[in-house]
C-alpha cells in the first residue's frame, strides 16, 4: 500500500514543488495550504508521514506539530525550517518532531529524509508486533518438567483441559499453579475466551461477594451503579479462583451454588443470572488441615476438586532443575550461559522453600552479576553453596557424621552443623542454641563468624 504524506506549506510553490516530487516517487500525496487546514486533513486521512512548514500565519507548525503528537504520537513529523533558523529546529525536535529539512533544499535531500522517516516507521510497527508476540507468548508460557512427577501433572492438564469439570490445584507458593492455570485454559475449547483471575486472599472480605458475583445499584452505600462482577467477566472462559483456601466461610455456600446450578445472584440482586463459567482453583494450604478445621466446607471442596492437581515442591524433583536452569536462561535473553556440574549439584541439593519462583529469581541475578557466561560455584548465594556437601548433611541427620575421604574442614563442619541447626528450628535462634547446647549469644557469634544470615522472606 502507498503510504501517505500530508504536506502542509503555505507557499504555493514549494507545496507543489514538494508534492511532485514525493508523488512521483509513488508516495500518496495530500497538500494543506494552512496549520487549520492541515489538521482536518490530518484527521481525516490519518496520513504516515507529515512534511509542515514551520512559519505559517494562524497555527503555525509548532502547534501542528503539538496537535499531531497529541491525538497520534506515532505519527512522525518532519518540519521545514528556513536557512539560519536552527534554533527553532531544535525545539520542534525536542517537541517531538522527527527530522528536519533546511530551505532551500534539493530533491534527493527530501527523498532522502522522507525514506528515512517511513523506514524508521516500519521497523517501530514491525518492534511493535514482535512485542505483542512476546508479551502474548508470555501468556501461554510454557510449564518445563522432566520429572516423573511433572509429566504426571501434563497428561492431567492434557486430558481434563477440553473438559468443563473443575480443576483443584494444589501446591506450595512458587511451584506453578498459576501457569497451569492458564494452560488449562490455553488448552481448553475457551481458549479464545476470557481468562480472569481473583485473588481470595487479596480482597477485603467485604468487598469479595461483590467482587465475585457483582452487585446491583443501590445494593449498598456506594453502589451507585450495577457492576458485573469477575463470574460475569468471565463468562465464555475460565475463572481461576486464586488462594480459594482463604474464602471466607459465609462466601463459601455461594461458591457451592454457582458451581452445582451454574447460576450467580449479585450483591442485592432479587433473581439469579445464569453464566457459563469453567472455575479453575488453586490454593497452597494444607486441605485436609482445612477441612479438619472446617475452614473449608467438604462439600466445597469435593465440587472444586472434581479433578485435584497437585504441583510437587521443587526439592521433591532436583532433576527438573537442569532443564528449568536452561529455561530460564533463554527466558531472559542469556542462552548461551551454562553452569558447571558443581554448582547444578549444589542448586539441586538445596532446599528451595520458595520454589520454582525462588530459582528463576536466582536465575536472574546470577545472570546480571555473572563475568563469564560458565556460572560456578562461588557464584552461589551462601546458603546455596553451603549445601553442596551433601553427603555430611544427609547424614548429620542420621546422627552420624560421615566424612569425604579427601579430609574435610572443620570450620566448614562447624558451619554447616549451625546451619541445619538454624534450619531445623525455622530460624529461631533461641530454639537453636538450646538444640546446638550453647548460649545464644555463642550462636550468634558462630553466625557473624561465618557470615550465616536467615533466608530472606
Ligand atoms: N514448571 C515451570 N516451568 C517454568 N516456569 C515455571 C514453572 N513453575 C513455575 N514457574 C515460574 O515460576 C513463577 C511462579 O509460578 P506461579 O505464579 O504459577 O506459582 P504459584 O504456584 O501460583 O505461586 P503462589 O502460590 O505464590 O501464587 C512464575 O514466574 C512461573 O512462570
Ligand atoms: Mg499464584
Amino acid at each position: 500500500m502507498k503510504k501517505k504524506i500530508l504536506i502542509i506549506d503555505d507557499d504555493t510553490s514549494l507545496r507543489r514543488v514538494l508534492e511532485y516530487n514525493l508523488q512521483e516517487t509513488g508516495y500518496h500525496v495530500i497538500p494543506a495550504a494552512s496549520g487549520e487546514e492541515g489538521l482536518l486533513l490530518f484527521a481525516e486521512e490519518s496520513p504516515d508521514l507529515v512534511i509542515t512548514d514551520m512559519k505559517m500565519p494562524g497555527i503555525d507548525g509548532m502547534q501542528v506539530l503539538k496537535a499531531v503528537k497529541e491525538s497520534s504520537p506515532e505519527t512522525l513529523v518532519i518540519i521545514i525550517t528556513a536557512f539560519g533558523t536552527v534554533d527553532i529546529a531544535v525545539e520542534a525536535m525536542k517537541a517531538g518532531a522527527y527530522d528536519y529539512i533546511t530551505k532551500p533544499f534539493n530533491r534527493d535531500e527530501l527523498l532522502l529524509t522522507v525514506a528515512k522517516a517511513l523506514q524508521f516507521l516500519e521497523l517501530a510497527v514491525e518492534n511493535r508486533l514482535l512485542k505483542d508476540q512476546i508479551s502474548s507468548n508470555a501468556d501461554y508460557r510454557t510449564i518445563v518438567g522432566s520429572s516423573r512427577s511433572m509429566q504426571r501433572v501434563f497428561e492431567i492438564v492434557r486430558k481434563v483441559a477440553d473438559t468443563e469439570v473443575s480443576v483443584l490445584i494444589t501446591g506450595e507458593s512458587g511451584t506453578g499453579k498459576e501457569l497451569v492455570a492458564r494452560s488449562i485454559h490455553q488448552q481448553s475449547g475457551r481458549r479464545n475466551g476470557p481468562f480472569i483471575t481473583i485473588n481470595c486472599a487479596a480482597i477485603p472480605r467485604d468487598l469479595l461477594e461483590s467482587e465475585l458475583f457483582g452487585h446491583i445499584k443501590g445494593a449498598f452505600t456506594g453502589a451507585v451503579k450495577d457492576k458485573a462482577g469477575k463470574f460475569q467477566s468471565a463468562v465464555g472462559g475460565t475463572l481461576f479462583l486464586d488462594e480459594v483456601g482463604e474464602l471466607p466461610l459465609e462466601l463459601q455456600p455461594k461458591l457451592l451454588r454457582a458451581l452445582q446450578e451454574k447460576e450467580i445472584e449479585p450483591v442485592g440482586g432479587l433473581k439469579p443470572q445464569k453464566i457459563d463459567v469453567r472455575v479453575v482453583a488453586a490454593t497452597n494450604l494444607e486441605v485436609d488441615k482445612a477441612l479438619a478445621d472446617a475452614t473449608f466446607r467438604e462439600d466445597l471442596y469435593y465440587r472444586l476438586a472434581v479433578i485435584p492437581i497437585h504441583l510437587p515442591a521443587l526439592r521433591e524433583r532436583p532433576e527438573d532443575i537442569p532443564l528449568l536452569l536452561r529455561y530460564f536462561c533463554k527466558k531472559h535473553g542469556a542462552d548461551k550461559v551454562s553452569f558447571d556440574t558443581e554448582t547444578i549439584t549444589a542448586i539441586s541439593s538445596y532446599k528451595w522453600p520458595g520454589n520454582v519462583r525462588e530459582l528463576e529469581n536466582l536465575v536472574v541475578r546470577l545472570l546480571i552479576m555473572r563475568n563469564q557466561d560458565e556460572i560456578t560455584l562461588n557464584e552461589l548465594p551462601d546458603k546455596i553453596r553451603s549445601g553442596s556437601a551433601l553427603p555430611i548433611k544427609a547424614s548429620i541427620q542420621e546422627n552420624i557424621i560421615n566424612l569425604p575421604h579427601e579430609g574435610y574442614s572443620l570450620e566448614q563442619l562447624e558451619r554447616e552443623v549451625v546451619v541445619e541447626s538454624l534450619e531445623r528450628n525455622l530460624w529461631n535462634q533461641t530454639a537453636a542454641a538450646k538444640f546446638l547446647r550453647i548460649p545464644r549469644h555463642t550462636l550468634i557469634y558462630r553466625m557473624e563468624k561465618y557470615g550465616i544470615l536467615p533466608p530472606e522472606k
